[in-house]
C-alpha cells in the first residue's frame, strides 16, 4: 500500500503542469488582455496541458514596477510592460520608442520591431535575466484632459500623468505641462480627484479604463506610440525542456501576429465608443494644428538623444529613410 501510494505521487509529480504566471495592468479587454488570452489558449493546447498558463489582469498582482521586480525574482515568469517603462530597470534605450512622431508609417514600425534593431534591443534585457520574446502594439496615443487641447499651449501649466519614462516627461516639458509619474493602476482616480489634470494613452486603454467618466475632452493627437515587449524570467526560459520552449516560441510568433492585427481596430472601435459615450468630446487635428504640434514636439528627439543613444536615433531615422521618409 505505502509502495502503491508513492508511485502514485510520484507520477503526480512527474506530471505537474509548468506554470507561467503572466501578470499585466490592463483590462482582460484591452489589446494586451486579448493577446494574453490568446497566448494562454495556444500554449496550453500545444503542449498538450503540460503549461498552463495563469493571467493576472488589472495589476491585480502587481503594479508598474513591482511586477519589473516580481519578474527578475521569478514571482512571475512573463510580463508585457510597455516599452516606455523599461528605464527603471537600467535598459534606457527603449524610451526612443516614446519619442513624439519617430514612426512616419505602420511600415517604419514594423521594420524596427520586426527586424535586426528591434532584435538587439531585446537583447540588451539579458544582462538584467530577462529573455525579450516580441514585441506587441497597442497603438497611438490620443490625449485628454478636463479643457480642450487644441494647440500646445493649451497644455501649459496642466499636471499630466505619465509613464516612467523620460522622453514622455519631456514630451510634456516641451508643451509646458507637469508631468507625473504614476502607476498605470493609480491614473482613473487620480483623475477622478484632480491629482493630475490629464493624461495620454490609445483610446483603448481609455475606454476600458472608463477614463471617459473622469476627462471631458481628447484630442486624437497620434503623437506617441505605445508598444509592449513580451519578456520572460531568463532562468525559468532557459531550463524548459527544448520541446516545451520551441513549442512556446512558436505560440509567440502566432501570438504576436494576432495582437498586432488586432491592435488597430481594436483602437477605431474604442474610440468611436469613447466619442458614442457622449461623455468626452473628441477632437482631431487638421493638418495646420499637426504642423503646429510637431513643431513643438520635435525638439524632444535632439534633446533625448543622450539618454537613448544618438546613433540609435541615426538608426531609427535609417529606417525611416528607407521608407522614404526625411526627419
Ligand atoms: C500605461 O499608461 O501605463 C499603459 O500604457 C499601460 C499598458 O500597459 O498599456
Amino acid at each position: 500500500m505505502a509502495v502503491m501510494a508513492f508511485s502514485i505521487s510520484a507520477v503526480q509529480a512527474d506530471s505537474k503542469p509548468i506554470v507561467i504566471k503572466f501578470s499585466h495592468v490592463v483590462s482582460p479587454d484591452a489589446p494586451k488582455g486579448k493577446a494574453a488570452a490568446y497566448f494562454k489558449a495556444l500554449a496550453e493546447e500545444r503542449t498538450k496541458g503540460r503549461v498552463v498558463v495563469e493571467i493576472y489582469p488589472n495589476s491585480q498582482l502587481y503594479k508598474d514596477k513591482e511586477e519589473m521586480e516580481a519578474l527578475q525574482l521569478g514571482a512571475v515568469q512573463m510580463l508585457a510592460p510597455s516599452l516606455a517603462k523599461f528605464g527603471p530597470l537600467g535598459v534606457k534605450e527603449f524610451e526612443i520608442f516614446d519619442l513624439p512622431y519617430i514612426f512616419p508609417s505602420k511600415d517604419v514600425l514594423r521594420a524596427v520591431t520586426e527586424g535586426p534593431v528591434g532584435r538587439a534591443l531585446l537583447k540588451k534585457l539579458e544582462p538584467k535575466g530577462i529573455i525579450g520574446l516580441a514585441y506587441w502594439d497597442n497603438g497611438f496615443k490620443i490625449m485628454s484632459a478636463n479643457r480642450p487641447l487644441r494647440t500646445p499651449e493649451d497644455f501649459r501649466g496642466l499636471k499630466m500623468r505619465i509613464q516612467s519614462s523620460k522622453v514622455i516627461d519631456a514630451q510634456f516639458r516641451a508643451l509646458g505641462a507637469l508631468p507625473q509619474v504614476m502607476a498605470f493602476s493609480e491614473v482613473y482616480q487620480a483623475l477622478l480627484t484632480g491629482v493630475v489634470d490629464g493624461t495620454e494613452n490609445p483610446p483603448s486603454n481609455m475606454l476600458t479604463q472608463q477614463m471617459q467618466d473622469v476627462q471631458k475632452y481628447a484630442t486624437v493627437s497620434n503623437h506617441g506610440y505605445l508598444g509592449y515587449a513580451v519578456i520572460v524570467n531568463r532562468k525559468f526560459w532557459e531550463a524548459l525542456p527544448d520541446d516545451i520552449r520551441d513549442t512556446l516560441e512558436s505560440a509567440m510568433i502566432e501570438t504576436t501576429r494576432y495582437a498586432n492585427a488586432i491592435a488597430q481596430s481594436e483602437n477605431d472601435t474604442a474610440l468611436e465608443a469613447l466619442k458614442a459615450s457622449g461623455k468626452i468630446e473628441i477632437d482631431t487635428l487638421t493638418p495646420s494644428d499637426l504642423a503646429v504640434w510637431r513643431k513643438a514636439l520635435l525638439p524632444v528627439h535632439r534633446e533625448m538623444e543622450g539618454r537613448v543613444g544618438k546613433d540609435l536615433l541615426e538608426t531609427f531615422y535609417r529606417e525611416a529613410a528607407k521608407f522614404g521618409f526625411r526627419n
